[in-house]
């Protein structure tokens, strides 16, 4: 993948940019967006980001399943592994973080918009976490994050039945701020970058670092056994059912 980035001032975008797999990662493309984040921790006088994805399809379709489908259990979980390296990067990054999410936003997608401190999204965007549905759980922090943005309740919903959530249902549930037509998303997601970084850089950070510990308990101990049990998924029949399927394009038959 491409990770594009480009600074304005005091605002960087990253883009995420792999059309031929509507944005999916593999862990070469993981790499880079860690990467990405680590040298944003030290750009000088870098005050807000925007993560989106290229074109006007997909923001992120989630991990590479034609990568993970012959992994076992030990790769499964340093493939999660990498994945809630990225997210952590992301959520822990002193400046805020906003997704423009312009598309699909489906699997690891999800989980990495979800690891952003705010979500603004297009008209056409599709949320979804259809990990059950190839035979693994959430595994970049879906499982911990999700409830947080939406309730636990909703997120069980989503999660136990893998569905789609269109964008107004996204804004409804509150998982996005807001909903815009395409071409006005990056627009927008700027003018609220603009909006942040017009205040103390010093105070903004310190409301985003006291944020972080609003939620009572300790996440990493949830992140932690999420992501053992994502490792233990791919020892199951069921996940390679679930993503040869994918890989096939046929429907899978979980026995
Ligand atoms: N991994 C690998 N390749 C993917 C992909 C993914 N997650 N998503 C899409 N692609 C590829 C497709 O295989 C296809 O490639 P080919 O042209 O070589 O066949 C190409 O991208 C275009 O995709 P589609 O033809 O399927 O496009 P569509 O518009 O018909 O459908 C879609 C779009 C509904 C997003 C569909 O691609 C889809 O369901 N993708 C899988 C989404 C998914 O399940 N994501 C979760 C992955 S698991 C995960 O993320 C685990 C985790 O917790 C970290």
């Amino acid at each position: 993948m491409a990770i594009d980035v480009s600074r304005d001032q005091h605002i960087a975008t990253v883009t995420l940019n792999r059309p031929e797999a509507l944005n999916a990662f593999n862990s070469e493309e993981l790499e880079a967006l860690l990467s990405a984040f680590m040298w944003l921790r030290e750009e000088p006088g870098l005050r807000c980001v925007i993560l989106t994805g290229a074109g006007e399809k997909s923001f992120a379709a989630g991990a590479d399943i034609k990568q993970m489908v012959d992994l076992d259990a030990q790769g499964g979980y340093a493939f999660g592994a990498l994945g809630h390296a990225v997210a952590n990067a992301i959520e822990r990054l002193p400046q805020p973080v906003i997704a423009a999410v312009n598309g699909y936003a489906f699997g690891g997608g999800c989980e990495l918009a979800l690891a952003c401190d705010m979500r603004i999204c297009s008209e056409n965007a599709v949320f979804a976490q259809p990990e059950v549905k190839l035979g693994i759980p959430p595994g970049w922090g879906g499982s911990q994050r999700l409830p947080r943005a939406v309730g636990p309740g909703m997120a069980a919903e989503l999660i136990l039945t893998g569905r789609n959530v269109r964008a107004d249902e996204a804004l409804r549930i509150g998982l996005v701020n807001a909903v815009y037509p395409i071409a006005d998303l990056l627009p927008k997601a700027r003018d609220l970058a603009a909006a942040i970084a017009a205040n103390s850089p010093c105070a903004v950070r310190a409301a985003k670092a006291a944020m972080s510990r609003s939620f009572a308990g300790n996440p990493a101990t949830g992140l932690d056994t999420e992501l053992r049990l994502f490792g233990a998924a791919f020892a199951t029949a069921d996940q390679k059912e679930g993503m040869r399927a994918f890989v096939d394009k046929r429907t899978p038959e979980f026995v």
